[in-house]
């Protein structure tokens, strides 16, 4: 990719991925991962696939090779079928409160999956693990807390959408890095863009890198320390 900012040069994808994030004091560090089109939406008829290209799959390839752990809104598990990532003992939690998951579901029945439920959620099925934080809805920020219970030494979360959960990790103060890929298509439709549901707020933050190949925008954006 053609790096933009801060300096223009040409660089390998998971060099610009591959970087040192600092573990705040009670949880792990948490990136959220998406991609929209020009029009702000995240989906084209119900899914993301169509506004991909190849390096924003590497992009998404390097940020799960950096993580130490996956979080993933129930939705987006049903919605992209969900399966084992490639990179072995990667784990993948899935956030719900229903616990509607099949659990003879491949992510599951690799071993990778696991769920993040409010404490008075229903009862996992047999031999998933589950993290739980939270009543009625999972507490974001104590199940990240708590991770510790699944995946030893966390200290990068990918959290890989979709709109309601990054809704609510913006509304718990979860959210240190965002990932976005901006595909140059206008979709139109009514599709969530990257946040749906959080009250309103303003958090700032910084460019780290711009790079573009493609017509495609990948940014890395931190959150601005106070
Ligand atoms: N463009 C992109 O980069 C991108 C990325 C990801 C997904 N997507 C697309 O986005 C769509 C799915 O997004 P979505 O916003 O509808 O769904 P979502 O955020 O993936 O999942 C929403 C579900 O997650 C669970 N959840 C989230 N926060 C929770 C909390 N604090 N406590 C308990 N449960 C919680 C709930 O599950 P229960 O209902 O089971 O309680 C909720 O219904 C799909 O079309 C997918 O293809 C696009």
């Amino acid at each position: 990719v053609q790096v933009i900012h801060p300096a223009p040069r040409d660089a390998e994808v998971d060099e610009l991925y591959a970087v040192a994030r600092p573990r705040p004091a009670r949880r792990p560090w948490v990136g959220v991962s998406m991609i929209a089109s020009l029009d702000g939406s995240t989906v084209v008829d119900g899914r993301s696939g169509r506004l991909g290209n190849p390096t924003d799959a590497a992009v998404f390839g390097a940020l799960r090779r950096a993580a130490d752990v996956v979080i993933v809104g129930a939705g987006t598990a049903r919605a992209e079928h969900y399966g084992p990532p490639k990179q072995p003992g990667l784990r993948i939690g899935v956030v719900t409160s229903r616990g509607a998951v099949d659990p003879a579901a491949d992510l599951f029945a690799s071993g990778a999956g696991f769920l993040v439920m409010p404490e008075d959620g229903p009862a996992a099925p047999a031999g998933i693990d589950v993290v739980r934080a939270g009543t009625g809805r999972v507490d974001l920020a104590g199940a990240l807390e708590r991770l510790g219970d699944v995946v030893a030494e966390a200290a990068f979360v990918q959290a890989e959408g979709g709109a309601h959960l990054n809704g609510e990790l913006l509304a718990s103060g979860c959210v240190d890095e965002l990932n976005l890929t901006l595909a140059p298509v206008l979709v139109g439709g009514d599709g969530p863009r990257a946040t749906v549901g959080a009250p309103s707020t303003f958090e700032r933050f910084d460019l780290v890198h711009l790079a573009t190949d493609d017509g495609y925008l990948y940014g890395r954006w931190v959150r601005r320390s106070l």
